[in-house]
């Protein structure tokens, strides 16, 4: 077996884990917060639950809110000046992946004062970023456990990759109770992203034992409970399940790394500024068409857990059996739009398809692919 590692945050999972979000910073000799969220995520209690406990442990805060969902390279930059004129010494993140992600951002420019735009790729962070306790509000992105950070570069229009183990978050305080708030198409999006990294987490070229028993329980628990949540979206017991789930496909995908979805989502994301786990459930199908034959044992052991009879098929069968399975998860949750409907146009495929080609995720797909390549798969999926 190849070398394999394995990184993660002290997680404490659990309905109520926010509270303990100051007992956590006086752990880390927390004297000023910086704690990065958004406007949405300010009307939902949530934050005020996590302001409560730092007033508690005597911590001081200052609020940093202007995060926009798929954060950009400069709201990073604005938040890394408050972080070094507030003098802050520990950084919070509540809510889902962009104030995550831009907590992150603001943790590495601070520590090492360029551009965040500066360190896209692996390992090319050089001095440790500061204490980072993050509560995730949504199941699906997981940046409270992973070495990912993703930013939103306007200029060139895409979205970079920022991998290294020194922004696995110090503390991840999972607490289910705190999905209750999304809507029901933000739980189905954040949900199909949990299902992609896991399934990317699977076939990947870096997967292997430490990674694999978590891929294989967040595809079990998504592929059973994702679309009952969508229906029942009180009810807490689906809340937990789903929340656990996205959780291990984080800890799956942050150590196995991902592959050509998230590659080419990261591509149209930037192109067009469309919800992150919708291009995620655009593209799921038809990078699995191109990649089955390249690993077709791993995908066979993806469909039996997702609940399809793979007993004497062949392996064209279980192929569209998977496929059909995918299809059925997409539409239960709700989504049914394609790249046409949310403005992708013919012409553009080339640009997208460059873009995803340099993107870090390639390096870990199962099977080769070339810009032609993925050109043809963004075709498939318009
Ligand atoms: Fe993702």
């Amino acid at each position: 077996m190849s070398l394999r590692k394995f990184v993660s945050p002290e997680i404490i999972f659990g309905n109520g884990a926010r509270n303990l979000a100051g007992k956590y910073g006086h752990q880390f000799s927390a004297e000023k917060a910086l704690v990065v969220t958004d406007k949405n995520l300010l009307k939902t209690g949530w934050v005020d639950d996590v302001l409560r406990t730092l007033h508690e442990q005597n911590i001081k805060y200052t609020l940093f809110s202007d995060v926009t969902p798929n954060p950009r390279a400069f709201e990073v930059m604005h938040g890394a000046d408050l972080y070094l004129s507030e003098g802050c010494n520990v950084i919070y993140a509540v809510g889902g992946g962009s104030p995550m992600d831009c907590a992150k951002g603001i943790g590495i420019v601070s520590s090492n004062q360029k551009n965040i735009l500066n360190f896209e790729g692996i390992d090319k962070i050089i001095n440790p970023v500061p204490p980072l306790i993050f509560i995730p509000t949504t199941a699906g992105s997981s940046a409270d456990v992973s070495q990912f950070c993703i930013i939103n570069d306007i200029m060139e229009k895409v979205k970079i990759s920022i991998v290294s183990k020194a922004i696995v978050p110090d503390v991840a305080l999972i607490d289910p109770e705190t999905t209750l708030t999304m809507s029901p198409y933000l739980t189905a999006c954040t949900g199909m992203d949990a299902l992609v990294h896991a399934i990317e987490a699977f076939v990947s070229t870096g997967s292997g034992p430490l990674t694999d028993l978590y891929a294989l329980n967040a595809i079990e628990l998504l592929s059973e409970n994702l679309i009952d949540l969508i229906h029942d979206p009180d009810n807490p017991s689906l809340r937990e399940k789903i929340m656990l789930a996205s959780m291990q496909a984080g800890l799956a995908f942050s150590n196995a790394i991902l592959g050509t979805v998230h590659a080419m989502a990261h591509s149209l994301g930037g192109f067009l500024d469309l919800p992150h786990g919708e291009c995620n459930a655009l593209l799921l199908e038809h990078v699995i068409d191109y990649n089955f034959d390249s690993v077709p044992d791993r995908y066979s052991i993806i469909a039996n857990r997702m609940g399809s009879s793979i007993n004497n098929a062949s392996s064209s069968e279980i192929k569209e059996k998977l496929l059909n399975r995918i299809r059925s998860i997409k539409s239960g949750v709700g989504i049914s739009s394609s790249l046409i409907k949310r403005g992708v146009k013919p012409e553009d495929l080339k640009q997208l398809a460059s873009k995803a080609e340099k993107d870090a995720c390639m390096l870990t797909n199962p099977k080769p692919a070339t810009a032609e390549d993925l050109e043809n798969i963004f075709g498939k999926a318009l």
